[in-house]
């Protein structure tokens, strides 16, 4: 069994829930972080066990084993990090999302196809268990034609203008950083749509502070989706067909729950949906495989998928390019 030596790039809030998934995975060899700053990146090697440290990015991509990184930055600096790693010849899981344009995701694709190196946007949610059975029970035509879907995440955070969140040169937003897992949801289950627009109202920063977005498949399923910094939202999803629905509890986007019913029906039926771990092991074991088999991309989450959805990003925020 080949293993992987993965090295991390920021040691925040999602590095440390990363490397907790890793730690189940024997193919995952915990070898490397870095840290803007020495001292956090030997607190948080420490704390999960990591073999090397480095007080700077640029040190780690230097290291020849490290053989997979994974990108815990704020958005703003997924894409440069993207690139340096990939002309390292590091194969890169980003965090979402992966570019803050269509072309910003369009060149980091571009860069993975010409070093050869593997590039998967960590969406977690896309290789949770929950989404798969969902997607397939849709496919299996359970519930029918897909009519409506209704997916919202909505956060109350303080309000703190140079915050990763509210701060614009670190590509906040609310649609960047929670308003991606209904529009996911709705790439995933209904693939591009053919028409997309939305009411946003802005923070302070001139960042979107709430969305309401309204999207069309090619199918002709609508979709009403919410995101919001506004608010606490319940932050669940249901998707109606023509013979029934089948829903996710709230944080749809998490391991969750999942629930069945058919016209007709006066209660809901529980689908069991096993998983192991904290749920982001699955993508980082998605990546593995990948490597495994040579490819430079995911079939579950390609570089296409990841283009197409910072696309409709773009339009949902009226952004020009
Ligand atoms: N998949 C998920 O469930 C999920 C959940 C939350 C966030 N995310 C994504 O993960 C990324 C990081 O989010 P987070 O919540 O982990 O943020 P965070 O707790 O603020 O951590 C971000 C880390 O990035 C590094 N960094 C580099 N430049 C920075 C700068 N100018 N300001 C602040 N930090 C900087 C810091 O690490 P050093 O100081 O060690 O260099 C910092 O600890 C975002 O892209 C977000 O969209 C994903």
């Amino acid at each position: 069994m080949k293993r992987y030596r993965w090295g991390i790039i920021g040691t925040g809030h999602i590095a440390g829930q990363f490397a907790e998934g890793l730690r189940i995975l024997q193919k995952a060899q915990l070898y490397a972080v870095a840290s803007r700053s020495e001292e956090k990146a030997a607190g948080f090697a420490k704390q999960y066990a990591f073999e090397r440290s480095y007080g700077s990015y640029q040190e780690l991509l230097n290291d020849p084993l490290v053989d997979i990184v994974y990108i815990a930055t704020p958005n703003h600096l997924h894409s440069s990090l993207t690139l340096e790693a990939l002309a390292a010849k590091k194969a890169v899981v980003c965090e979402k999302p992966l570019g803050l344009s269509p072309a910003e995701v369009q060149q980091m694709n571009q860069a993975s196809e010409s070093n050869h190196c593997f590039l998967m946007e960590a969406m977690w949610t896309a290789f949770l268990p929950s989404m798969r059975i969902l997607r397939e029970r849709i496919q299996q035509n359970e519930i029918g034609e897909p009519l409506l879907l209704k997916a919202e995440f909505g956060i109350h955070p303080p309000y703190d203008s140079q915050s990763r969140l509210f701060n614009p040169a670190m590509g906040g937003g609310s649609v960047y950083d929670i308003g991606i897992y209904p529009l996911f949801l709705f790439h995933y289950l209904l693939g591009t749509p053919v028409s997309v627009s939305s009411e946003i109202s802005l923070a302070p920063t001139g960042v979107d502070m709430t969305a309401v977005m309204t999207l069309r498949s090619q199918s002709g399923c609508i979709a009403s989706l919410l995101s919001s910094f506004a608010c606490d939202l319940k932050s669940d999803a249901v998707i109606v067909g023509e013979k029934g629905s089948l829903r996710l509890d709230r944080m749809f986007h998490m391991p969750t729950h999942l629930y069945r019913q058919l016209r007709g029906e006066q209660k809901e039926t529980e689908v069991p949906i096993d998983y192991i771990g904290n749920g982001y092991n699955y993508e980082a074991e998605e990546a593995m495989r990948c490597l495994d088999e040579g490819k430079i991309e995911s079939e579950i989450y390609s570089h296409a998928f990841s283009y197409e959805l910072s696309n409709t990003i773009s339009k949902v925020l009226k952004k020009k390019s």
